[in-house]
């Protein structure tokens, strides 16, 4: 691991995968500037767990108010994220905070349709674009040639129920959520062109089936072993993925 200190920023970062995510970070992806862990609710009892987390690792995990379907305050996170992290920029941004409701194509209301379109898709794509000054600086400030996850990088958590490839074979009930991870794909493949030239890295992470509120309890595994294969995805990324979609074991995830 590379020893120059880095800056993420993790979203829907209270619990499940993105609480697992901000506590594997701290204590083995070191070393970290600042952690900026993003939630709806930051005072909230949903909360309880960060708080907990945020005070043992004072120095290195910031609390910030984030709702993906605001654009208000996103603008206001990248104001806050900008005021800590200056002219150093933010090196990581994992898109993880995202929203699932289980409708059929029958069921599906255009109120679920829009709620889950504008958290899971328009959401991560506001986030690039507010924090895009932020990205860019990292990458310059890297001193670095070509794109790197440590350098400065865009990963979307999505869903293998978002491939259109094999989504006779994994039918469920959540349609807007299915709809709303295939056209986060598109986005971020859309990014991964578009931000090339300023040497930020994009791809989409699915993190397998995982035991959490959104999983279930049937999920295959557990949030510690998805996350920890997640990491040491990441970390071993290298530029032929940029655009990528692969799972939590490194595997490619068919569109
Ligand atoms: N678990 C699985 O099997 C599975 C499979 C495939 C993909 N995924 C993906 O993995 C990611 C994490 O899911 P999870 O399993 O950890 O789910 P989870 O335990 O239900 O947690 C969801 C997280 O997203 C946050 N969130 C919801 N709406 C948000 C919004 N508008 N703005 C910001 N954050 C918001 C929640 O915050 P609140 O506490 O405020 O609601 C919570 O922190 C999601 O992108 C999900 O689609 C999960």
């Amino acid at each position: 691991m590379s020893s120059k200190p880095i800056s993420v920023l993790i979203t829907g970062a209270n619990r499940g995968l993105g609480l697992e995510m901000v506590k594997q970070m701290v204590e083995t992806q070191g070393p970290l500037s600042v952690l900026f862990a993003c939630c709806r609710d930051p005072d909230g009892p949903r909360a309880e767990g960060l708080r907990a987390l945020a005070k043992k690792h004072p120095d290195i995990i910031k609390i910030i108010r984030l709702d993906a379907a605001d654009p208000n305050s996103i603008k206001q996170a990248a104001q806050q994220v900008a005021s800590v992290v200056g002219k150093s920029g933010l090196n990581i941004i994992i898109n993880n905070g995202a929203m699932a409701c289980l409708s059929t194509v029958l069921e599906s209301t255009p109120e679920e349709m829009n709620k889950c379109f504008s958290t899971n898709t328009v959401g991560p794509l506001v986030i690039i674009q507010e924090f895009i000054s932020l990205l860019r600086a990292a990458a310059k400030n890297s001193g670095t040639p070509g794109m790197s996850f440590r350098k400065a990088a865009v990963i979307n958590i999505t869903a293998i129920l978002g491939s259109i490839t094999v989504a006779k074979e994994t039918f469920t009930k959540s349609l807007p959520h299915r709809v709303s991870k295939a056209a986060l794909n598109m986005m971020l493949v859309c990014a991964s062109v578009e931000l090339q030239k300023d040497d930020i890295f994009c791809m989409l992470l699915h993190p397998g089936w995982v035991r959490t509120d959104m999983g279930g309890p049937q999920g295959e595994i557990d949030v510690h072993e998805s996350v920890e294969g997640m990491l040491k995805l990441m970390n071993s990324l290298t530029e032929k993925q940029n655009g990528a979609l692969l799972n939590w074991k490194g595997e490619t995830v068919p569109w």
